[in-house]
């Protein structure tokens, strides 16, 4: 939760030069020792995806300086978000997860952050007044810099040059220059990371966020489209419960009313940063990475012996995991096992991302296996890392083979009796045409107008709130099956 929570008093830091300091520090209990081990271990693993530093000494000033700074986010908040995570598992509430594929320096304003933040309550608000369920809201921002790339090199008109691993790392430009890893960018990226939580938290529990002013967070192209306009009038309906409920005698001034819950999450792949992180919780002694309230191991990087795990497994956040239809179901879980040992509810999300084609064939092998070990997971769906395709020499995604993978997500979590327990989506309040199709219909000639991902292609501000629709469908659908359908289902589409 953004709000003040009490700060780690007393919380170790790293001391300067090392990377790892709790070995005295966990020997107290078997969760500590655990911990110990990971952290430790972790170090002589192999680490895949690391940049290749040529100036050892500049990284570790640049270590030390991070080591050094405040943490991003209190254990405290961690522990909440875990707890919601546990409601999401159990179909109690839906985590809707979203943001840039990579946050980048030059794109770093507070406007833009503002229309992601509210292209995000807004497809919380659909959700829940159509699904009926609680929304957990978790961006990927304060931290989503670093990047896992397929190919160490790239080339281009012929010329081969290391491949850019996002802006924490190294630049974007195709000069051999921008390409080598600058250790001071991770200090950069760690003031971006509080200048944005910064201004999320003075969103989030400022006023802006107020359920009140429901129909007053707008986006341009909301009167002029079919969804913007479908928005709008879930907006005034919630409007007028709310005046109802006032008038009932509910307080307005009420934290429900004035504030909301926003958490923050990256992808745990830079080690540097995230150990400089990584502190100890005082109230517990647990060690918590304090770059981000959740942090989740890619789809490249979760081997079982490797070191991003060994990391994740030492850590106290909630972590995801993400998995593709490569993931056989012993592996996977033997993989809960290593990440998620006392089997705590909201502990471990495991994000598929299949491409809409193979959910139907592979996710039910997996979630059955999990099911008869008794592991307890909240399974999401990100419909975006499985269907990226090459159109017009853009790398695009087309919105309905999206829809079809988080068809697909439900329908198979229906079929089996399991809960679908969110949605991970790479977008952008920006009016982008990186994606194809949606209610939109942006075509393969539009792709040049407005592309400017410094990755994958997100869905635009439209584009997310027409899934957030598709959700809501899907949510009050499984409620009604459950019999639990309280209300009319004429907002949905
Ligand atoms: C991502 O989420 O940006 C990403 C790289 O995902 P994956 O690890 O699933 O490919
Ligand atoms: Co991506």
């Amino acid at each position: 939760m953004l709000a003040a929570e009490t700060p780690l008093a007393g919380c170790t830091l790293p001391q300067s030069g090392t990377r790892l300091v709790c070995k005295s520090a966990c020997r107290r209990s078997r969760n500590r020792r655990q911990q110990t081990r990971g952290f430790l271990r972790q170090q002589s693993l192999k680490a895949q995806q690391q940049p290749n530093y040529q100036d050892e000494k500049k990284l570790r000033e640049a270590v030390e300086i991070i080591s050094r700074m405040p943490p991003l986010v209190f254990a405290g908040e961690c522990r909440n978000l875990q707890a919601r995570l546990a409601k999401c598992a159990t179909g109690e509430a839906f985590l809707v997860q979203g943001g840039d594929c990579a946050e980048s320096f030059s794109q770093f304003s507070a406007n833009r952050i503002r229309d992601s933040f509210r292209v995000q309550l807004q497809m919380a608000v659909v959700a829940m007044f159509g699904g009926g369920v609680p929304v957990v809201k978790v961006g990927r921002m304060a931290g989503q810099f670093a990047k896992p790339r397929s190919a160490d090199t790239e080339v281009f008109d012929g010329r081969e040059l290391p491949s850019y691993r996002g802006d924490i790392i190294n630049g974007q430009d195709f000069t051999s220059d921008a390409r080598v890893p600058d250790p001071m960018r991770l200090v950069q990226a760690y003031n971006q990371a509080a200048a944005t939580l910064n201004l999320l938290r003075g969103f989030a529990t400022g006023g802006y966020a107020g359920l009140q002013r429901v129909m007053e967070w707008n986006l341009d192209f909301m009167a002029k489209s079919d969804e913007g306009r479908a928005y709008l009038d879930v907006a005034k309906r919630v409007d007028e419960a709310i005046q109802f409920m006032v008038a009932c005698g509910l307080d307005s001034h009420t934290a429900i009313m004035t504030e909301t819950e926003y958490y923050v999450s990256h992808e745990c792949l830079l080690l540097d940063y995230e150990q400089a992180l990584t502190r100890e919780d005082s109230t517990t002694g647990l060690w918590y990475d304090c770059s981000g309230h959740m942090l989740w191991c890619g789809e490249r990087t979760r081997q079982l012996d490797g070191a991003h795990v060994e990391f994740m497994r030492g850590i106290a956040n909630p972590i995801g995991v993400k998995v593709s239809d490569k993931m056989d179901p012993g592996q996977l879980v033997s993989l809960i096992a290593a990440l998620n040992p006392e089997n705590t509810p909201g502990r471990l999300t495991v994000i598929i991302r299949m491409g809409a084609d193979k959910v139907r064939a592979n996710l039910p092998r997996l979630v059955e296996a999990v099911r008869n070990s008794g592991q307890v997971v909240t399974w999401v769906c990100d419909p975006m890392h499985g269907n990226t395709e090459c159109v017009a020499g853009y790398k695009t995604r087309r919105y309905e083979r999206i829809r079809a993978e988080v068809e697909a997500f439900f329908d198979v979590h229906e079929e089996l009796g399991t809960v679908p327990g969110g949605i991970h989506l790479e977008m952008t309040g920006d009016d982008v045409t990186e994606c194809l199709g949606g209610g939109s219909s942006i075509l393969e000639t539009d792709l040049n107008s407005r592309y400017h991902t410094h990755c994958d292609p997100r869905l635009n501000a439209e584009q997310a709130l027409e899934m957030s629709f598709y959700v809501a469908s899907r949510l009050a659908q499984r409620k009604e099956k459950l019999g639990q359908n309280t209300k009319p289902l004429a907002i949905l589409r």
